[in-house]
């Protein structure tokens, strides 16, 4: 009877004493290799700071060496903010050397550094396994994870190995679908629908990098190693994700990425033609939609060795140009100039390209240039009317210059300087063409003023009497010239001093 009076009493004390019983979050060793990240460390950091998880579970371990920025002041500065609140923060700092051996800049890839990040991830991996942490999680410093539940969900899905996909604004990502017999990237049908979240899941893939969970806790994990030497009878690059991918593979281990949600975003890495400056070719044009993963750069030769007296005698100049002394208004390198920009303009109608970006050489590219051509593009179905859109160039009117509606990387162009680099709709060249320049001949940076109508000087307009080119410019511009007119080592092909009647009107 007694008993009886009591049970519900015991039932709700066993009920309630395994409610009370929650286990504390699993521990999680995270990996951190900054170098030269000055630019994205303050984004990373914080969305870091931001993951909705005890960071008492958290252990960071940080390496950070040869930088030619300030990355380790960040972090310091960080660190000394934050280190009270997680359960650990090791780091590993090597403030002297800027660069490896061989090495030409921040996106050269030399063997040794490959190794050094090589040995960097490996002895990341092993400290976690040595300090029984349950997860270990590596994350480049270039990963913005703005879902501030990624590390929740990865570790809810319950795979060995697991990334958050990430987006780049391009078709980069932190996932491979396709990899060859020779372990390099190989595109398939496959990769788009996941990227663009139409397919949505958590998908077995060949590789995933710069976000990766592996569950130590598991005995498999045990074989994952990013050397390439302890893969038994590896003939692949020295590489750590490859290596990693495969010591995965070798080990029957799945490597899952997942889309189902929005996790955050990763940066496209420095490529080494991010700061080269063309030489050789006078002026290339590259298909824009190109400029994502496979480099098909249509390469135009300048045209200045084929000038002579004779192809000269064929040009006619505007009138109002004609330098009364040289019986010529343009340097040769200034025709030259035109005619290569007037050669690609066929070859884009010719090959109806929809969309080019035609560069000129002596440019210096903006970091991230193409991941902001990409955004940019993305941005101009605001006006579908577009017909040219300057990269670079120099503004020349003191007025200001409208955005674009709707848009917040574009403004309308006013009168400017220089064609360094433009996109060029199908549309903008057949006008271009259209306005048959070769009859009346100015400098390809007058001409195209003209025809969007806003150069400032009226008597020229006349020669051209269809002006309605929609002119838009990058704004910031992604692209300057290598060295500006005035500065030592400033030559250019284009600006002869004999012939200046163009530039006085300007402070150069
Ligand atoms: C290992 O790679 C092979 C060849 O690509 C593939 O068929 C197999 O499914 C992979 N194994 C695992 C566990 O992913
Ligand atoms: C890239 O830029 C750096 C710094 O300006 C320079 O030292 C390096 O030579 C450049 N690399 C290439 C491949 O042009
Ligand atoms: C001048 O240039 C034209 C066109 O490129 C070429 O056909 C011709 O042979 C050249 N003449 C001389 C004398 O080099």
């Amino acid at each position: 009877m007694v008993i009886m009076k009591l049970l519900p009493v015991i039932l709700l004390f066993y009920l309630f004493n395994s409610v009370i019983a929650v286990n504390k979050n699993p521990t999680v060793f995270i990996s951190i290799l900054a170098r030269n990240k000055a630019h994205t460390l303050p984004y990373f950091l914080s969305y870091l700071q931001n993951l909705r998880y005890p960071k008492e579970r958290l252990s960071l371990w940080i390496q950070s060496d040869h930088n030619s920025d300030n990355t380790i002041e960040i972090l310091k500065v960080w660190i000394s903010s934050v280190q009270h609140l997680y359960h650990s923060i090791i780091t590993d700092f090597d403030e002297k050397p800027n660069l490896y051996v061989g090495e030409d800049g921040p996106g050269h890839w030399t063997e040794e550094r490959f190794r050094n990040v090589i040995d960097m991830r490996e002895s990341a991996l092993n400290h976690a396994r040595k300090i029984w942490a349950d997860y270990y999680w590596t994350i480049d410093c270039d990963v913005f994870l703005t879902n501030p539940d990624t590390l929740n969900y990865m570790i809810s899905k319950d795979y060995v190995v697991v990334a958050p996909m990430l987006k780049s604004g391009e078709l980069y990502s932190n996932f491979w679908y396709g990899m060859t017999s020779d372990y390099y990237y190989y595109r398939t049908e496959e990769y788009k629908p996941i990227l663009y979240r139409e397919n949505k899941g958590c998908f077995d893939v060949p590789m995933i990098h710069s976000c990766v969970l592996i569950n130590l806790k598991t005995i498999e994990s045990d074989y994952l190693t990013y050397v390439p030497t302890k893969i038994p009878n590896f003939d692949g690059p020295t590489d750590d994700i490859i290596a990693f991918a495969i010591s995965a593979n070798r080990s029957g281990i799945s490597l899952h990425v997942c889309n189902e949600d929005e996790f955050g975003f990763i940066t496209t890495p420095l490529e080494k033609d991010d700061n080269i400056s063309i030489d050789e070719e006078q002026v290339i044009s590259i298909k824009l939609d190109i400029l994502t993963i496979e480099d098909e750069i249509n390469v135009v030769e300048p045209l200045k060795k084929e000038l002579n007296e004779t192809s000269l005698k064929s040009l006619s100049f505007m009138p109002d140009f004609v330098d009364p002394y040289h019986k010529r208004p343009m340097t040769l390198g200034e025709i030259g100039c035109f005619l290569s920009h007037f050669n690609i303009w066929k070859e884009i109608v010719a090959k109806k390209y929809k969309t080019s970006l035609i560069l000129e050489d002596d440019i210096r590219f903006e970091p991230y240039f193409r991941m902001k051509v990409h955004n940019l593009m993305n941005e101009i179905n605001v006006r579908p009317d577009w017909d040219l859109i300057y990269f670079g160039r120099k503004r020349l009117q003191e007025s200001s210059e409208p955005w674009v509606k709707g848009a917040h990387m574009l403004v309308e162009a006013g009168y400017s300087y220089w064609t360094l680099g433009y996109a060029l709709s199908l549309q903008g060249a057949h006008k271009l063409l259209d306005g048959d320049p070769l009859s009346r001949l100015v400098p390809v940076d007058e001409y195209i003023p003209i025809l969007f109508d806003k150069h400032p000087q009226s008597n020229y307009k006349e020669y051209f009497p269809r002006r309605d080119l929609v002119a838009l410019s990058a704004a910031p511009l992604l692209l300057y010239p290598i060295h500006y007119t005035g500065e030592t080592g400033y030559i250019s092909d284009t600006e002869d001093s004999k012939i200046i009647h163009r530039h006085e009107k300007e402070d150069l």
